[in-house]
């Protein structure tokens, strides 16, 4: 007999991401969602509100909001997107400390119930916390990535497109490294119907939109005054999980723990992954000229310097 038990997503925090991307999952029809909140009644109205929709949009997809990990248990997939934007008034070292104290409680929460799923973190400073988050969860490190690289590339791809007036979809962006103001955008491996982007711009053009991908986020930020994007990155989240869930073996651009690749050691940050149903299946080198490598260096050495400010600041606690 057929079995009727469906896949089942969590997503932890149902804020501008967190209940982007469970619309996202749901309406693309990819898994059940529970959507896990720290406050009460917010989680619940909008998983209410989404199932309101499913008549029109055409789907079944169960969708729940709650504040209690035991409604978790056995999801495939969990997406941790709970944690605080940046503030007028709260520190660099304020912000680094609530939000890694967030992601060690909601890991711990989760994989109580899900020790099998693979685990995607959003939450900012994206590197670090999911540093954090392989370090609290005990898994291997195959079933612990970030997602900033697939928000970052398409950032990329979009300008690439604006620019030469092309579609979007003809356009292939890779931006590797941390998700930041270092961020390693790759103009030589980014093609429009093939071609490389260095064959169809010049040098000041190529500066400029990789000036804008690096402040992709913060151009949002300042037109929005108040919250961050979320769109695009639930879409990017989407498509991580979408990878997992049909074990696709998509090659996307994640945060991955390396051990020795690129010459570097115990470190999370952006590289081109294999991602499947196991998580990483396997990270791909790219061969980098000397000045790519010093690049995604000076990134990782960045992510590096925060994790030990974000270990220090949680040791005190
Ligand atoms: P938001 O403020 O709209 O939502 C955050 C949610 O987390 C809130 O609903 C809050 O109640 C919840 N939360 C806080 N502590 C919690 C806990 N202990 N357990 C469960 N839920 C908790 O923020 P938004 O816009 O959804 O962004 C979320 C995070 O994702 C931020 O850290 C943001 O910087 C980051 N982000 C990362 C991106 C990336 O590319 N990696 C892109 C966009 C956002
Ligand atoms: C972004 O890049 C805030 O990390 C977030 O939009």
């Amino acid at each position: 007999m057929a079995s009727c038990t469906q896949v089942q997503v969590t997503v932890i925090g149902a804020g501008n991401v967190g209940s982007s991307l469970a619309q996202r999952i749901a309406e693309k029809d990819l898994a059940d969602v529970v959507l896990l909140d720290v406050v009460s009644g917010r989680p619940q109205g909008l998983a209410l509100d989404l199932i309101e929709a499913r008549g029109i949009e055409r789907h079944n997809r169960k969708i729940s909001g709650t504040i209690d990990y035991t409604d978790t248990a056995n999801s495939s997939v969990v997406v941790i997107t709970a944690g605080l934007p940046r503030k007028p008034g709260l520190s660099r070292d304020d912000l680094l400390l609530t939000n890694a104290k967030i992601v060690r409680d909601t890991v711990r929460g989760a994989i109580a119930h899900s020790p099998d799923a693979v685990f995607v973190i959003v939450t900012n400073p994206l590197d670090v916390m999911t540093y954090l988050a392989w370090k609290t969860s005990g898994l291997p490190a195959h079933q612990v990535m970030g997602m900033a690289g697939v928000l970052d590339s398409a950032r990329f791809q979009t300008f690439i497109a604006m620019e030469l007036n092309v579609s979007a979809a003809d356009v292939h962006a890779t931006v590797l490294g941390g998700h930041g103001d270092l961020m390693v955008p790759l103009p030589r491996y980014s093609t429009v119907g093939g071609i490389p982007i260095t064959e169809l711009m010049d040098q000041a053009t190529l500066d400029r939109l990789i000036d804008r991908t690096r402040n992709g986020g913060a151009e949002i930020v300042e037109l929005m005054q108040t919250g961050s994007a979320f769109f695009a990155p639930a879409s990017s989240a989407a498509l991580m999980v979408e990878a997992i869930l049909h074990n696709q073996s998509r090659l996307l651009p994640v945060a991955a723990y390396l051990q020795g690749e690129y010459g570097l050691n115990d470190v999370f940050i952006g590289v081109p992954c294999r991602i499947g149903c196991q998580g990483i299946e396997n990270i791909l080198e790219m061969p980098l000229t000397e000045s790519e490598r010093e690049a995604l260096h000076r990134s990782a050495q960045s992510v590096r310097q925060n994790v030990d400010r974000a270990l220090e600041l949680l040791g005190n606690t």
